[in-house]
C-alpha cells in the first residue's frame, strides 16, 4: 500500500471535524473523496499529506511515517493541489511551475537540464505551455488552475493530493486534467465535488460524511440511489454507462 491511514482524528475546540477516518491507497490508484459542503475532505487532505498534524492517528506513505519525515524530504514525494489557492506574486507562469522543482534543488545548484525539460512537460501536460511567460496576475481561473496542477507535476511526486482540481475549469479540461492524473504513474486522492466525473475517473471513491467514512468502495459500489439521498440529500437516477461505471442522473424534484 502506498497510503496507509488509521484512526485519524482531528478537531478544534469541542468540535471533532475528521473523525477515526481509515483508508489505505494502492500503489498507482486514484481515489476519490466525495462528500458534502464541511463533511472533512479538505481537512482530512491537509492530514493524509502531513499539512496537519493529527490529534491521534497515523498516516504512512511509501512505508514512512509521515510525521517522522522531514518536510523536504516529503515534497520530493508528495504533492498537493490545494483548493482555491491563490499564488499573490509578479511571476510568470514559468517560474510559478518552477517552484515546483524546489525540493529537488540544492541552494548552490543552477537549473539544469532535466528541471527545464521538466517543467515544459508539465506545462504541456495541462497545455499551458503557450503561456509560459505570461505573467500570473494576467490568466483567467482556469488558466491558474491548470499552472498550479502543473506546479505539483513539476515536483515529479509519486504521490498526488489534490483538492477539487477541477474548480473554474470548463468541461473540457475537467475531464482532461483527470485523464492526466488517472494516466501518471502517480497514487492520487482527489477531492470531488462532480460524482459523475468521480465515477468516470476513480478507481475506487470514498464518501465522507460528518467527518465519518460512510462508504468506501467502487464506484459501482458505493454511488447507490440511497447513499446519493442519505448523504447528499438528492434524489436521483443510477444508470450503468457503456464503459460500466455509474452514470447519474439527478431528479428536478
Ligand atoms: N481551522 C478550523 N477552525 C474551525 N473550523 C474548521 C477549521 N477547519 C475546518 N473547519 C470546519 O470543519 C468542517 C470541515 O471543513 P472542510 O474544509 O474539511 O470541509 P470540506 O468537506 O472540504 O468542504 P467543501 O466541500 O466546502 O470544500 C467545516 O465545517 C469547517 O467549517
Ligand atoms: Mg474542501
Amino acid at each position: 500500500m502506498t497510503i496507509v491511514a488509521k484512526d485519524l482524528v482531528w478537531g478544534v475546540r469541542q468540535k471533532t471535524i475528521v473523525d477515526s477516518v481509515s483508508l489505505t491507497v494502492a500503489k498507482g490508484e486514484t481515489l476519490g473523496l466525495i462528500g458534502p459542503n464541511g463533511s472533512g475532505k479538505s481537512s482530512l487532505l491537509r492530514l493524509l499529506a502531513g499539512l496537519k498534524q493529527p490529534q491521534s492517528g497515523q498516516v504512512e506513505i511509501l512505508g514512512q511515517d509521515i510525521a517522522r519525515v522531514p518536510r523536504r524530504a516529503l515534497a520530493r514525494q508528495v504533492a498537493f493541489v490545494q483548493q482555491d489557492t491563490t499564488t499573490d506574486t509578479n511571476l510568470s507562469v514559468r517560474d510559478v511551475v518552477r517552484l515546483g522543482r524546489t525540493p529537488h534543488r540544492s541552494a548552490l545548484s543552477g537549473w539544469t537540464e532535466t528541471d527545464r525539460a521538466v517543467v515544459l512537460a508539465a506545462l504541456e501536460r495541462v497545455n499551458m505551455n503557450g503561456h509560459i511567460a505570461q505573467g500570473w496576475q494576467t490568466l483567467s481561473g482556469g488558466e491558474r488552475q491548470r499552472v498550479h496542477i502543473a506546479r505539483a507535476l513539476a515536483q515529479t511526486p509519486q504521490v498526488m493530493f489534490l483538492d477539487e482540481p477541477t474548480n473554474h475549469l470548463d468541461i473540457h479540461h475537467q475531464i482532461e486534467i483527470l485523464r492526466v492524473i488517472r494516466d501518471l504513474e502517480l497514487t492520487s486522492v482527489i477531492a470531488l465535488h462532480d460524482l459523475n466525473l468521480a465515477a468516470m475517473f476513480c478507481d475506487r471513491i470514498v464518501v465522507l460524511d460528518g467527518g465519518t467514512v460512510r462508504a468506501c468502495g467502487t464506484p459501482e459500489a458505493v454511488l447507490t440511489q440511497q447513499l446519493l439521498r442519505d448523504v447528499f440529500k438528492v434524489e436521483a437516477d443510477v444508470e450503468c454507462s457503456l464503459t460500466g461505471s455509474p452514470h447519474i442522473r439527478f431528479r428536478a424534484q
